[in-house]
């Protein structure tokens, strides 16, 4: 089992799924979602439409399309109010219910933005602890995934994920 960071535009990660910091409608936004949707091709739209949107913290996979990874697992993170509104335990399902759907559907190779600290306003080395740490403790259980990728986007979150791997 590899846990890595790679510093990348995630639409361009060679993966079996990438992970899309979506909003509940799943019907696209800016950040890395419209990157993912830009990159993926109309179908994607298409696809997520007929999933009838999704819940904080749950996920929802389809194809990738123009991707050249193979699947996207669509979840979204929690819009941060400030902490005590269950932000941390959402953000946390989040990492853990991508890994578990990915290991459950047997792929080997999965690469997580970093969920909820953009647009969504989430600190940063929070979440980076909260991603660490939940897949740290979930890479013990699982049966196909092989490598794991931290796609970090700007040089703050970059920092954050050297210090903790
Ligand atoms: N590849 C990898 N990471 C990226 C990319 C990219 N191409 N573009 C941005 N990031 P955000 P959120 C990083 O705002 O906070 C959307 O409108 C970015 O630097 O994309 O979960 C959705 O539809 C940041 O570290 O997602 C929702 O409405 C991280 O991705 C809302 O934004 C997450 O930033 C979700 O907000």
């Amino acid at each position: 089992m590899e846990i890595l960071i790679k510093k990348s535009d995630i639409t361009q990660l060679e993966v079996d799924a990438i992970v899309n910091a979506a909003n509940k409608s799943l019907l696209g936004g800016g950040g890395v979602d419209g990157a993912i949707h830009r990159a993926a091709g109309p179908e994607l739209i298409q696809e997520c439409r007929k999933l009838n949107g999704c819940a904080t913290g749950e996920v929802k996979i389809t194809k990738a399309y123009q991707l050249k990874a193979k699947h996207v697992i669509h979840t979204v993170g929690p819009i941060w109010k400030g902490g005590n509104y269950n932000e941390k335990q959402l953000l946390k399902n989040c990492y853990k219910n991508s890994i578990l759907l990915a290991d459950r559907l047997n792929l080997e190779s999965i690469a997580f933005p970093n969920i909820s600290t953009g647009i969504y306003g989430f600190p940063k080395k929070n979440a980076a602890e909260i991603a660490v740490n939940t897949i740290r403790k979930e890479a013990q259980n699982l049966k196909s995934i092989r490598k794991i990728i931290f796609c970090v986007f700007d040089d703050e979150n970059l920092e954050f994920y050297k210090k903790l791997l």
